[in-house]
């Protein structure tokens, strides 16, 4: 059996649809599908991005420390997660893109989720547990038994062993932090026993992103621009 995560998509369009139309074309695209959260903010298209996902039978989408921001007023005066107060006025500027519906949907998301396939248990989460803003490691994890911890947030791809127990990361789809600027996703497979995980890079248009980010005036985007095109992060402006 096989399942689809995608994770850290940050309101980039061009990179969703990269990202269906490979599924499509690679005959993935009705394998149980799981988001990891963050859905908005860092990107020029935050009510298309949601829209779009609003229309995917994914079977779940779980909410990310970004999405949680842009419901969150308290979040929207002060948020001590971005090291500049740029973050927060763009923060502001994702708010102001929301249709009610797309509000309404972010803040219904929920923050866990678990099933099992075989012996193995999978248990997805946006960055650790108990918090979306950090991440997930080896400690306090139930290594001996059979667990897939599946995570986003970093938006770097991970993938190991700890005994009995995996974490696999599928990276960013849409804003990629690991010097390869290709969206990023992962397939899992488990036949009985035996598991794996791999992760799939796929181009898309970084330039259709970059262009939209200066169209729509978007605040802070010359750190967001540097990052899409390089792949490494940076909150310069
Ligand atoms: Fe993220």
């Amino acid at each position: 059996m096989k399942f689809i995560f995608a994770s850290d998509l940050h309101a980039n369009l061009p990179a969703l649809e990269a990202f269906l139309a490979y599924l499509d074309k690679e005959g993935l695209a009705g394998l149980p599908l799981y988001f990891l959260g963050d859905y908005v903010n860092l990107g020029p298209f935050p009510e298309e991005t949601v829209s779009l996902l609003r229309s995917i039978p994914a079977k779940v989408f779980l909410a990310g420390n970004h999405d949680r921001y842009v419901i969150n007023e308290h979040a929207l005066d002060h948020n001590p997660y971005f090291g500049s107060p740029e973050g927060v006025v763009h923060c502001r500027w994702t708010r102001s893109q929301l249709s009610p519906e797309s509000l309404q949907w972010l803040k219904d998301l929920k923050v866990r989720h678990s099933f099992a396939e075989g012996p193995w248990k999978i248990d997805l989460v946006h960055g650790r547990h108990g918090s979306d803003e950090e991440t997930l490691d080896e400690k306090g994890l139930e290594a001996d038994r059979r667990i897939i911890y599946v995570c986003g947030h970093t938006h770097v791809p991970r993938v190991q062993a700890v005994r009995s127990c995996r974490i696999y990361n599928p990276g960013s789809l849409g804003k990629p932090l690991d010097r390869d600027n290709r969206a990023s996703f992962g397939i899992l497979e488990i036949d009985g026993d035996r598991e794996s995980f791999t992760v799939v890079r796929i181009p898309y248009d970084i330039e259709r992103a970059v262009r939209a980010l200066a169209d729509r005036e978007v605040p802070w985007r010359l750190g967001i621009i540097n990052s899409l095109r390089t792949a490494v992060y940076t909150d310069e402006e």
